[in-house]
């Protein structure tokens, strides 16, 4: 599988409510001074900045190279880990992800390492793409990739679990589950689909070489009923799991 390419700049410019709504779970972390936090798959830090605000001592960490330059230019604390290989012992208080989770695709071994990473005692909170979610983006794009001969798989390649699936994860590796929901969040792209596409889901496109246009036409014109409105804004199909659990 092509790994995902960060480009800060249009990361930036076409996704970031990312961490404007991720600002709700920042709420379910309560982080205080002093307390030692790790944000997994801190991207470019934008949420980072709002924990160490809080005065915790917080360290970001990414698998993308982009994101941790931007972090660290922006004065983070930052490593360039994969989280499915954290090297901690128990030194967080807490472990904070936003919009990350679904990225990582041997989650066992990713709660593993969270498990690791924390102190007795220690909170998980989180919030990421949960069943359901992109539904319409993933399923259109799958139809287009077969009817044009391309490689389906690459259209989706997240882990979006229900509740039940998670919590049973979490519980296995010694966590309690203090809080969760989940919940549909329709949520608007600022700059329209196509530029949603490009950042997060690229490699699908690029399988198509000198008809990488066509499937991008495609899809947005298969989408629009279902995703944009009668103002022309659109509107993607975003579903969220957010959930406090504490090792016990
Ligand atoms: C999400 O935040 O839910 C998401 C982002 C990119 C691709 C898939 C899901």
């Amino acid at each position: 599988m092509q790994k995902q390419v960060w480009d800060t700049t249009s990361y930036q410019r076409d996704t970031g409510f990312v961490s404007v709504y991720g600002e709700g779970v920042l709420d379910w972390l309560r982080p205080v001074a002093g307390e030692r936090i790790l944000d997994l798959g801190c991207g470019d830090g934008a949420l980072t900045h709002k924990i160490v605000a809080s005065g915790a001592d917080v360290l970001g960490v990414d698998s993308s190279p982009g994101f941790i330059e931007t972090a660290r230019a922006a004065g983070l604390s930052v490593q360039q880990v994969d989280a499915h290989d954290l090297q901690f012992e128990q030194e967080f208080d807490g472990v904070f992800s936003n919009a990350a989770l679904h990225w990582m695709l041997q989650p066992e071994t990713v709660v593993k390492g969270v498990a690791r990473a924390l102190k007795p005692q220690g909170r998980f909170v989180a919030e990421f793409g949960g069943f359901g979610n992109v539904a319409a983006l993933t399923s259109v794009m799958r139809a287009v990739g077969a009817e044009m001969g391309g490689d389906t798989d690459l259209a989706a390649p997240w882990y979006f679990p229900t509740f039940s699936q998670y919590s049973s994860l979490l519980q296995a590796h010694g966590f309690s589950v203090v809080e969760a929901t989940t919940f549909y969040r329709p949520t608007p792209l600022p700059t329209g689909v196509r530029s949603w596409l490009e950042v997060m889901r690229a490699p699908f496109f690029d399988q198509f070489g000198d008809r990488r246009e066509e499937a991008y036409a495609r899809v947005e014109t298969a989408l629009k009923p279902a995703l944009c409105d009668v103002e022309g804004q659109w509107i993607a199909d975003y579903v969220r799991l957010r959930f406090r659990a504490q090792l016990l």
